[in-house]
């Protein structure tokens, strides 16, 4: 049995069958946006938050969604309960749909919606417990007057690049610079520092995905009263950093442990352990359930 759930367009389909066009303007140049749900308990976490980011996704690529936000809802629901047992990680991908073989999409009358469904698969204990290992990337993000990162778009290219170079380096996420050589984040994940009990991760004006984890996490560090500053982040902040972390909807709050060799002064730290579990509290709050 497959690993997956999927639909085409709202209907379930098996991985074997789940197919599209070539002419798909999704597949051809990367013209689609997509988001990632999790469940909690079987619901769907922060599900507005998601929704909203996919039209601001959407819109900056000048697509308005064809179906409403209730349809996406429900497309993640059905696909969970396809699933046999525990949480689910729940993709929607929505494309501009099929149309000539021109970059311009006016010939893409219909979007092409696709969810796939799998177990969100816990990452190993080890990464908690210890910290990971991530690496500084050779590769930089895209700059915000290029495709910005900000948008969740099927144009991932870089950071694939960067996370080639992170696993044959045994690391498991790579951070990645802008083209002024400040921190942006890593290829699926936000990043955060400590220093002298400050937490510290970089500003949306550097070219980033607003990451909705990032979003709890600031929440949570003014519900703690823990100064946080925005901002620029060199490459020398992260080495000198006491305690640095990754988040993410599938990682949740993750200690780094080394960044290429070297090693970080905390890990995990105590502000990084604090911040985890208030963000768990949350996770596990009804009012963030769908
Ligand atoms: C580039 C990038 N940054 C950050 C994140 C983390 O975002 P979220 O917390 O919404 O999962 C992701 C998630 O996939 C991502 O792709």
């Amino acid at each position: 049995m497959s690993d997956y759930v999927i639909s085409i367009n709202g209907e379930m389909t098996e991985e074997a069958n789940a197919k599209i066009s070539v002419l798909d303007h999704g597949f051809l140049f990367g013209d689609s946006v997509y988001e990632v749900v999790r469940t909690v308990g079987g619901k769907l976490f922060a599900a507005d938050r998601h929704l909203k980011r996919l039209h601001g996704s959407a819109g900056a690529i000048g697509m308005t969604l064809q179906q409403d936000d209730n349809w996406y809802l429900d497309l993640w629901r059905k696909l969970h309960a396809r699933r046999e047992g525990g949480e689910s990680y729940l993709r929607v991908i929505i494309t501009r749909g099929v149309g000539q073989l021109d970059l311009h999409p006016a010939t893409c009358e219909t979007q092409t919606v696709i969810g796939i469904g799998k177990a969100l698969n816990r990452w190993p204990d080890e990464h908690y417990a210890h910290g990971c290992k991530v690496i500084l990337a050779k590769v930089r993000r895209n700059p915000k007057q290029s495709t910005d990162p900000a948008i969740k778009s099927g144009n991932y290219l870089n950071n694939v690049l960067a996370i080639i170079e992170a696993r044959k380096q045994d690391a498991v996420e790579a951070i990645m610079l802008n083209v002024k050589g400040h921190v942006t984040e890593c290829t699926t994940s936000n990043v955060f520092i400590i220093k002298d009990g400050v937490v510290k991760t970089p500003g949306l004006d550097e070219g980033l995905l607003e990451g909705v984890t990032r979003g709890f996490i600031l929440q949570v560090c003014s519900e703690l009263k823990l100064p946080v500053v925005e901002g620029q982040l060199t490459e020398q902040d992260i080495l000198d950093a006491d305690e640095v972390f990754i988040t993410s909807t599938t990682r949740d709050v993750m200690p780094v442990g080394f960044i290429g060799d070297h090693k970080v002064r905390r890990t995990p730290g105590t502000l990084t352990i604090r911040i985890a579990n208030a963000y768990h509290e949350l996770l596990h709050d009804s009012k963030n359930h769908t």
